[in-house]
């Protein structure tokens, strides 16, 4: 059999993979024009101009109506996102809110933006939030919980959402990472209270920076739009809802979305079903040949694998030096699989596992707590062993069939010499 690249051997691929950024290599004319005509209508800011496009009005109603939810609303990015959503439910000062161990920083940093402070539930071997473990970190200071599907693949909501209408908490999903995904039927991102999304640069569908609330519940819907817009609700004849500013206002800030992003958005989210489907095809693809060859793969398990938009494939290796291993046997054929958030726990990353804010007050985290919050590298054992034997191979929409044919070979060859998956 022919030598692994990693020891001078010819690599499975001649060229790298395509750049794993889903919605902006599908960019194209019909964005550019979009964009064009919010520049030639010089209107770029949403909500007013002298010929304004209402590209991301449109973008919102289209979002809706593919999602089945009457409530969307754009916003500068899922940071923002996330920051409304709190700020809509009222999350604040004393409450603490369940963040899943497995989570990129700024789902942890919008709680604390909102003065409230991040408690963290282990994953299971979905690598997703484990809902056997929100009892461990439960008690009355919870007011929320985040529940993350990491990289397309389903969180198992019905348990989550048992959990918290048991215990009278609200369900943010984050699904920043996963535009498109389903669990059970419904679009990831409208099962809970509120649902985030990302269209930052490496997300499913891109603007460079964006995101979305999105909410079945009216109140929660005004809260999020005053809160991303100063206070203000500008388009209250659009949503017949009629509150007096003197009693429903409150102090925002700016989350807008610019006509710019949202002209892109509307191009992008007809693109959202081509990039999904081909995605899980060569997913699947893929994965019947893996499992052909070496049944005893073990893959991330998944909730719903119907709902898993396919962006990735992870396979959970049988320790942390056998991941390292087969990341960079891979690599070296030019197959990009990489680990996530440097293998660890979203907690260990410094200046959350310190609680270092911008001040030197300690606020939010110094809070009286009946409970005091502590951050261990060990609160969340599972996270710390799984994350770091996890292996993700990205899958791009444009994989053409020979760019399948190389990476299922090159796979297959690196497993064969290394034995790495027969462990
Ligand atoms: C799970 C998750 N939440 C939130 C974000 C933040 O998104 P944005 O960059 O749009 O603020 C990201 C971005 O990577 C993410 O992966």
């Amino acid at each position: 059999m022919e030598k692994l690249a990693i020891e001078g051997g010819v690599p499975a691929r001649k060229a790298p993979l395509p750049p794993n950024y889903p919605g902006a290599m599908v960019m194209g004319e019909e964005e550019a024009a979009k964009v064009a005509e919010v520049i030639y209508g010089r209107s770029p800011f949403r909500y007013y101009g002298p010929d304004c496009q209402n590209a991301v009005q449109t973008f919102e109603n289209k979002m809706a109506a593919q999602l089945g939810v009457p409530y969307t609303l754009a916003v500068s990015s899922c940071t923002a996102a996330l920051i409304v959503a709190m700020k809509a439910l009222g999350i604040g000062y004393g409450d603490k809110v369940i963040v899943p161990a497995n989570t990129f920083l700024a789902t942890a940093g919008a709680v604390v933006a909102c003065n409230a402070v991040p408690v963290f539930a282990d994953v299971d071997e979905s690598l997703n939030i484990d809902p056997a473990d929100l009892l461990r970190v439960f008690d009355d200071e919870v007011k929320a919980i985040i529940v993350v599907p990491i990289l397309g693949n389903p969180v198992d909501m019905e348990p989550v959402m048992a959990f918290a209408k048991k215990h009278g908490v609200y369900v943010i999903e984050d699904v920043a990472q996963s535009c498109g995904t389903m669990y059970k039927g419904s679009y990831a991102g409208t099962i809970g209270d509120v649902g985030v999304y990302s269209f930052q640069m490496n997300k499913v569908l891109t603007s460079g920076e964006g995101g979305a609330v999105v909410t079945r519940d009216p109140r929660i819907f005004e809260r999020a739009v005053r809160y991303h817009d100063q206070g203000i609700f500008r388009e209250k004849a659009r949503y017949g809802i009629d509150s007096s500013e003197e009693e429903a206002a409150f102090m925002g800030q700016n989350y807008r979305m610019s006509e710019l992003a949202g002209a892109v958005m509307v191009q992008q989210w007809d693109k959202l079903p081509g990039i999904v489907s081909a995605m899980k095809s060569h997913n699947q693809t893929i994965r019947t040949a893996l499992s052909a060859a070496f049944p005893q793969i073990n893959y991330r398990r998944c909730s719903d694998p119907e709902g898993d938009i396919g962006s990735n494939l992870g396979m959970i290796m049988a320790s942390r030096e056998d991941a390292m291993a087969l990341t960079h046997a891979l690599v070296a054929e030019n197959i990009n699989v990489q680990l996530l958030y440097g293998g660890k726990p979203v907690y260990m990353i410094p200046q959350l596992f310190h609680q270092r804010t911008a001040d030197a007050s300690g606020f939010p985290f110094n809070y009286p707590f009946r409970n005091p919050v502590v951050y261990e590298e060990q609160m969340c054992p599972r996270a710390v062993d799984l994350i770091a034997r996890t292996v993700y191979l990205p899958i791009s929409p444009l994989l053409t069939e020979q760019d399948v044919a190389e990476i299922i070979d090159g796979i297959i060859k690196v497993g064969h010499k290394t034995g790495l998956f027969d462990k």
